[in-house]
């Protein structure tokens, strides 16, 4: 995807935030505890997880508020957002193809156990993507005299199936850019991670038409990224022609998350 970096370039932690997926609320709550369970945080276990293409570090912040975790942010283009700074949470800039040397600054230095790469997967290359998960492979640390093995979690959406509500020039760039779910598993396989499982995570969601059309204007998703702004002000009446709103303006959508996980054998 050749904009990605343009477009995340022109997202502050603000506008990024602004989008319902990656504000405070109860649809990243959710996320947490699904996070939390993945990888089987563990009161008794610290941990240190990165967190690549992790945005602003605010996914970051909330998973360590509620467990005995450090977080290491990699994430290329975003700013960190600015807003109650915690030392358990680190922020290096950085994109993931950093895995593809062996070069190790200091930050890389600090053993991890685990990975996470949320909303992220489908922005690295595809002909990079193994060398890059080997990488990570390679460097994940075993813990010693934990219940836990090293992991990955992969958090992305599906290539097809999905429900947001769109129109079709959108849905097609959005499979063009989306690797599928058997791509992604054979990925990890090559990689070295065993023992890969996934599940479909669905999320009944709700929002007014105005902000759904406020954030595609936006470009909220890089989805958007290659649209003009015409082409986007009639996508946004097309998706409202196939989605009308409710008569309170909202419209109702389900949201489906693949959760895949990995271990790496100790
Ligand atoms: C949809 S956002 C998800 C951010 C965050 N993980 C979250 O869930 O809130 C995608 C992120 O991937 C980052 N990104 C794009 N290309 C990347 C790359 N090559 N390596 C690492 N991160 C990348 C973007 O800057 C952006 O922060």
């Amino acid at each position: 995807m050749a904009s990605t970096a343009n477009h995340y370039e022109t997202h502050s932690a603000e506008t990024y935030e602004e989008a319902y997926f990656y504000e405070p609320g109860a649809y990243m709550s959710h996320l947490v505890d699904l996070v939390t369970q993945r990888m089987a945080f563990d009161d008794n276990e610290p941990r240190h997880m990165l967190d690549i293409g992790g945005g602003t570090g605010n996914f970051a912040r909330a998973l360590v508020e509620n467990n005995n975790l450090r977080v290491t942010v990699i994430e290329p283009f975003l700013e960190e957002a600015n807003n109650d700074k915690s030392d358990k949470v680190a922020f290096v800039k950085a994109p993931a193809e950093i895995f593809l040397s062996s070069h190790r600054d200091a930050w890389r230095k600090q053993p991890f156990h685990q990975i996470l790469i949320k909303e992220t997967i489908h922005h690295i290359d595809e002909k990079l993507r193994v060398d890059i998960l080997k990488g990570i492979y390679n460097e994940l640390q075993s813990f010693e005299n934990y219940s836990t093995t090293p992991s990955i979690l992969i958090v992305t959406r599906p290539q097809i199936e999905i429900d947001y509500p769109l129109w079709d020039a959108a849905r097609q760039v959005w499979k063009e850019n989306q690797p599928s779910l058997e791509q992604l598993i054979s990925e990890l396989e090559s990689a070295g991670f065993v023992d890969i499982k996934y599940t479909v995570e669905k999320y009944g969601s709700s929002i007014p038409l105005d902000r759904w059309k406020r954030m595609v204007k936006n470009r909220f998703w890089s989805t958007f990224a290659d649209f003009s702004d015409d082409e986007l002000e009639s996508g946004c009446e097309l998706l409202a022609k196939e989605r009308p709103p409710d008569e309170d303006g909202i419209i109702h959508f389900e949201d489906r998350l693949l959760f895949i996980t990995g271990r790496k054998i100790s």
